[in-house]
């Protein structure tokens, strides 16, 4: 054990070591000490070190960190600390209805509290499922106590009849599949459920790995940490070493407000085009940014990081698995090539205590199938477009995902270069777009754009994963399996959907979006990144000033608290108030 107790007062000394309370220090001792604590250790021998534990039964892609508790217990032993777990809100997103996205500020609240009101010196966050990350970074962020995430990892690779089967990529090409009557409903749960054959989270570049990227990106984590399959023993041995970092981060006093800078969200943006990553990532890290106290705004995902190219050939915009890119070097060795291409910010601070630029030492690709070069990348200008218009201020394009003919059909008009007019067809939301979607009287042909309102944040409550909407049934059937789609929700990480999403501000609260009528024509010009109804200025005034809210009833207390505080997806989503506290570890609560 290093000599941890010589030259520092730790924060949990105000609580177990105060002898102007000997009161409450004895009733802080007594409970701890009962369990595995000696009064020497809390009295100031080791710091105390925090595990979120964000697995459990109901958070089954998290539920690795269960069993890697010991690990990190461990190393966190070793390193000369206490560990105390605690229990995270769960936000699993595929068991939360209406939707896991309502939780995420649900759990950084409550994890801003138990920060904030126990005695911790540092925690490590255990990340994985898409929403976990950011409400552990949020948090962090907020409170500014020094922190370490650790993902749990991917699952394995998924195999059907010889073939990769990919987190969320086997549904949506399943439900093709479905429609077409190539496959019955037995094949189709067969299918997706292949697709998950081990503890972990989603084993392609949706949103749980691409959070973990950019945890590892913004130097939050410690080099290599996020790629790693859960069961693979170099997790085990991460944990571990990720419990040993923490201790030393506490006695260094790094904290989140040392690496979350300008810079490192930068590199973010860039490492997210260059993995293919999801469109999930600019409300998190916006909402990281903002708790961090930090400049950014959704425009930068197109001013950094639209010119990066694509490096990961990984689905949903390429071909391998969590595995492939594990092998290939992960999060290090693409951002190794583009550091190699002068695209990586190497000052940032890191968790590891060194720079990023240090960190990426030795690192490229070990693989040029899975991670290419910037020399010869997947796909060249592979980062977001931001358009706006009198739709919305602001939405967001992923353009890694769209496919060839995608391309062909709407994006390369000979002569109107990159300018597509289409009928507007507009649903109130995921029911109606079900119910209506395959009703001959819309009369839907492959040059509509689909719009769908009302799943923003205020509006579903909590924003949903709706806009990678199919095409109706018959036009799947000739072979259209995408058509451009537009709304103020969200869509999966794992879509090949080529949506125009997170549009703010969303309908409910009077943006744009809710003014739109079925067969209005509608311009999208992705050169000028504009998207407007071509409706006259006098009709469209009308139209607002006869617009009404929709009733948005609550089901729960949080909906309503959350639907009264929360912003826009553009804005990070974050309960509004919130960004307003920061470093709230400098004050001490009462004791
Ligand atoms: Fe949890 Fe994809 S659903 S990680
Ligand atoms: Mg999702």
């Amino acid at each position: 054990m290093s000599d941890t107790r010589a030259n520092k007062r730790f924060r949990s000394q105000e609580w177990f070591d105060n002898p102007n309370n000997p009161g409450m220090t004895a009733l802080y001792l007594e409970r701890y000490q009962n369990q595995e604590y000696t009064r020497e250790e809390l009295q100031g021998e080791r710091p105390v070190i925090g595990i979120a534990q964000t697995g459990s039964d109901i958070a089954p892609c998290n539920k690795i960190h269960v069993f890697l508790m010991d690990r990190i217990k461990a190393g966190i032993r070793d390193g000369g600390g206490i560990p105390m777990e605690f229990p995270v809100h769960p936000i699993q997103e595929t068991g939360k209805r209406p939707t896991a996205a309502l939780d995420r500020n649900l759990a950084y609240l409550s994890l801003v509290e138990v920060l904030h009101g126990y005695p911790l010196d540092g925690v490590v966050l255990t990340t994985g499922c898409d929403k976990t990350t950011p409400a552990m970074l949020m948090g962090a962020a907020t409170v500014d106590i020094p922190a370490i995430a650790l993902n749990g990892g991917p699952m394995l690779d998924g195999w059907w009849k010889g073939k990769r089967a990919g987190s969320g990529t086997i549904v949506w090409e399943s439900r093709r599949l479905l429609v077409e009557g190539k496959i019955d409903y037995d094949e189709f749960i067969s299918r997706v459920c292949a697709s998950a054959p081990s503890l972990g989270h989603c084993n392609t570049m949706g949103t749980a790995s691409t959070m973990n990227a950019m945890a590892e990106a913004l130097g939050m984590s410690l080099t290599g940490n996020s790629a790693i399959p859960a069961p693979f023993r170099e997790r085990m041995g991460m944990a571990y070493e990720t419990g040993r970092r923490i201790v030393q981060m506490v006695l260094d006093d790094l904290k989140p407000s040392d690496i979350l800078t300008r810079e490192a969200f930068e590199n973010a943006i860039v490492v997210n085009a260059a993995i293919g990553g999801s469109t999930n990532a600019p409300p998190h890290l916006q909402a990281v940014a903002r708790h961090a106290g930090v400049e950014l705004n959704v425009k930068d995902w197109e001013t950094v990081g639209f010119e990066v190219p694509l490096l990961l050939n990984m689905q949903p915009a390429g071909e391998y698995l969590g595995e492939s890119f594990f092998r290939a070097g992960g999060v290090p060795a693409v951002m190794g090539e583009l550091k190699n291409a002068g695209l990586i910010r190497e000052d940032a601070m890191t968790a590891t205590g060194k720079t990023m630029g240090e960190n990426l030492n030795g690192w490229d690709s070990r693989d040029p199938d899975v991670i290419r070069t910037v020399a010869d990348p997947m796909r060249q200008n592979a980062g977001f477009l931001v358009l706006s218009g009198n739709l919305f201020d602001s939405a967001l394009m992923k353009t890694s995902v769209i496919s060839p003919d995608f391309r062909q059909r709407f994006l390369s008009h000979p002569g109107a270069e990159n300018v597509h007019e289409a009928r507007a067809i507009v649903f109130e939301g995921p029911e109606d777009y079900h119910d209506r979607i395959n009703d001959p009287a819309l009369n839907i042909d492959e040059n509509c754009i689909l719009f769908i309102r009302n799943v923003g944040c205020v509006g579903y409550p909590g924003s949903a994963e709706v806009v990678n909407m199919q095409p109706p049934d018959a036009l799947i059937r000739q072979g259209i399996n995408h058509m451009p789609t537009v709304g103020d929700g969200r869509q999966s990480g794992t879509s090949e959907s080529p949506s125009i999403l997170n549009a703010s501000p969303e309908s409910v609260v009077g943006g744009g979006l809710a003014l739109l009528e079925t067969g209005d024509m509608v311009r999208l010009d992705l050169n000028a990144r504009t998207m407007n109804a071509l409706v006259d200025e006098a009709d469209w005034q009308a139209r607002r000033d006869a617009w009404t809210p929709p009733e948005l009833v609550n089901q729960t207390p949080w909906q309503e608290i959350y639907r009264k505080n929360v912003g826009q997806l553009a804005d990070g989503g974050c309960l509004e108030l919130a960004t307003a506290y920061h470093r709230v570890v400098k004050d001490l609560p009462r004791d």
